[in-house]
């Protein structure tokens, strides 16, 4: 390799949620799987993650939960970690953004740019809630989507048709934080001036035709629609203090802080950091998900070029996404596997999940992880082929040698083609794992396996046992090399099991992947331990109970989603009473033309006969409601709606669909103009 050392990074998780597949499968499993790749070839690696600790989203998990946001960080914080560590994923550092080395890099970096006056100041108008005297993250602002008229559009998005939005583009804007409509007021922000650096980025995305194409094509796609200035700095109060003067009540935008976080935790590693973070030898590489391509491939790197004495990522593997059993893996809505509770539910079979997800890797496109998938690939790939393949040697080891490795005799011609086979299996496995497809090198694992029961099946010790024992000698002791063989290559994806067969095989534990190679790593006369399975099947059972318990977590959903509005604050009986409320009769029905909602009705009100125009042609049909029964306030002031004017408002009950229904007397003989009090 060309490299000295390596930097591996893994995308720091937002600290307001567990760690669910979606993550292990779209970043930290690959992540892990290539450090521990390179470590097994005796590379100098350092492997990097943490929390992501500030944001938006933790500020609103916090106000949502009633907790500060520094609790709701301090539980995921410990949460994430201990999860992943149990799951084997080997980070070198799991850090976070709270702390005291983040905070001051964070933010001298800023400092640094600031003196090297990178950025550009701009003033600008934004939402501000006069109530909550704040400014107003665009995840705080809801109002009507230009594009969808879906009402509860985000300021930075519509989650129901998908565009991207300027919170100045929502109709009827509106604070989360107090119901209020916020207003627009001037603030100032630093932009990091992306525009004027369009062409260095260019040029070092260019310099990186050989990344995965979903990721250049990205790149391309930011490009070619031109870069915009971004503001680095956000008024909000969770995040690193914006570190110049006239910047009160502002923090460092979390996309500026966050991917600076692998430097700190660097720093908090070793106090070598700067060889690992600003030397030409060392190779860079952050394993993202899809969703942050543009902030590694464009604004981090742009940053350090601005910075002027960090390395550049030399490559930025990102999946795409893994679905749930045909459905968009969602936190708020529960829709996931999470991780603590795999760990629970599914003690010591941490590579049943690792193996699953590495074999369905989001690698090209999004992906489903299925519980029935799930108990395919145990049952048919890891218990009948991997599983059975040890079993069966070592336990002939057994019965034939008392577990000492038979010497082998002759081999054959056949013998032969299969140690050359075996030999080539290590850079076989390492072309797919240096060029990221973790699927492919984990499919070239199990071919090893395959080849190792095909040996067995063809050769059938345990018949020949009764004719010719020298030639089983050899059959096993090369059936015993294959497995030491195994246990070394199958280290970066199942590391518990690896280690599981290699005190089996009472294995020197000093064998690195180059040694796989070889054919001799197990010396006639060696001991064997006892024998164990790897592997047990997972029952229909055990898969039906999870996947209840993801129907269950759709349905508590639908429960939830049915919420009712919440009740409005006290009012007064006199201002009840002030509402004239009558019993009246529809006479005529028509539609307002060029609308969809609209009927114009006319309402025999007991008092008079009265126009009102009435939002229910969704609910009801004009030539069905002629001579209905309504309750309708008469003493609302008129109001023009569509050039009709609107003398009155019916009374209307609306399920959690949206339907409507009238609200009419169960009697017959309540008759026009009754007062409803
Ligand atoms: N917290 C972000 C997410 O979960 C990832 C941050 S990666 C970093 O999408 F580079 F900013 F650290
Ligand atoms: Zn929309």
């Amino acid at each position: 390799m060309k490299f000295k050392r390596h930097t591996v990074t893994a995308a720091l998780p937002y600290a307001n949620g567990p760690v669910h597949i979606g993550h292990l499968a779209g970043c930290y499993l690959p992540a892990d799987i290539y450090v521990r790749y390179l470590r097994s070839k005796g590379e100098d690696v350092k492997f990097i993650c943490g929390s992501d600790e500030h944001g938006v989203p933790i500020t609103i998990k916090a106000k949502k939960e009633g907790i500060t946001p520094q609790q709701v960080v301090d539980k995921y914080h410990k949460m994430m970690g201990d999860a992943f560590k149990e799951f084997g994923v080997s980070f070198d550092i799991y850090s976070r953004t709270s702390s005291k080395t983040h905070h001051e890099t964070a933010s001298a970096f800023f400092k640094t740019l600031y003196d090297k006056k990178v950025f550009v100041e701009e003033v600008t108008e934004q939402y501000f809630d006069e109530k909550a005297n704040q400014f107003l993250a665009d995840r705080y602002i809801v109002g009507t989507c230009p594009k969808c008229s879906n009402e509860n559009a985000y300021g930075d998005q519509c989650e129901k048709c998908g565009s991207t939005l300027n919170a100045t583009d929502l109709i009827n804007p509106k604070s989360t934080l107090s119901g209020e409509k916020p207003v627009l007021k001037n603030t100032k922000n630093w932009f990091l001036p992306l525009d004027k650096m369009q062409p260095q980025i260019e040029s070092f995305i260019d310099s990186h035709k050989d990344w995965k194409t979903n990721v250049y094509g990205q790149c391309k796609s930011w490009l070619n629609a031109g870069l915009q200035p971004r503001a680095m700095t956000r008024d909000l109060d969770w995040g690193v203090k914006v570190p110049v003067e006239g910047a009160e009540g502002k923090v460092l935008y979390v996309w500026f802080d966050a991917p600076i976080g692998y430097i700190s935790a660097t720093k908090d590693l070793t106090k070598d950091w700067e060889l690992y973070w600003k030397d030409k030898e060392t190779k860079l590489v952050h394993f993202i998900g899809k969703d942050n391509i543009v902030f590694h491939c464009i604004i981090f790197p742009a940053m350090l070029m601005a910075e002027g004495s960090f390395i550049l990522p030399e490559n930025v593997p990102a999946n795409e996404f893994l679905n749930l059993e045909g459905d968009k893996i969602s936190t708020s809505r529960n829709w996931a596997v999470w991780l603590h509770e795999y760990l629970l539910e599914f003690k010591d079979k941490q590579d049943v999940l690792r193996y699953t997800l590495c074999a369905n890797a989001p690698e090209t496109k999004d992906n489903d992880f299925t519980w029935k998938d799930f108990q395919a690939k145990n049952n048919n790939e890891l218990v009948a082929i991997l599983g059975n393949f040890i079993n069966r040697t070592l336990v002939l080891t057994h019965k034939y040698y008392d577990g000492k490795v038979p010497v082998a005799a002759e081999y054959t011609k056949s013998d032969i083609l299969l140690l050359e086979e075996i030999s080539k299996f290590p850079a076989k496995i390492a072309a797919s794992i240096e060029h990221y497809r973790f699927r492919e090198a984990l499919g070239e694992l199990m071919n090893l396996a395959r080849l190792g029961n095909k040996y067995l099946a063809d050769n059938e010790p345990w018949i020949l046992i009764k004719t010719d024992e020298k030639r089983v000698q050899t059959i096993m002791n090369l059936s015993l090399q294959i497995s030491a063989n195994l246990s070394v290559l199958m280290e970066p994806f199942l590391p518990f099991t690896s280690a599981k067969l290699g005190n089996m095989l009472n294995l020197n534990a000093g064998f690195k992947w180059n040694d796989a190679t070889r054919t001799d790593l197990l010396l006639a006369g060696h001991q064997i331990s006892t024998a164990a399975l790897l592997f047990e099947k997972v029952e229909d059972e055990t898969i039906v109970a999870q996947v209840q318990k993801l129907a269950n977590s759709k349905m508590m959903n639908e429960v939830e989603n049915t919420a009712i509005e919440p009740a409005k604050p006290e009012t007064s009986f006199d201002d009840f009473s002030k509402m004239d409320i009558r019993i009246g009769t529809i006479i005529v029905a028509e539609k307002v033309p060029k609308t969809d909602k609209l009927l114009k009705l006319l309402i025999d009100t007991g008092i008079d006969k009265r126009t009102v125009v009435s939002g229910i042609a969704g609910s009801y049909k004009p030539e069905d409601i002629i001579g209905q029964q309504v309750s309708i306030l008469v003493n609302l002031a008129p109001r023009k709606i569509k050039g009709i004017e609107s003398q009155g408002m019916i009374l209307m009950a609306e399920n959690s669909k949206g339907e409507l229904s009238f609200v009419a007397p169960t009697r017959a003989d309540m008759e026009n103009g009754g007062a409803v009090k």
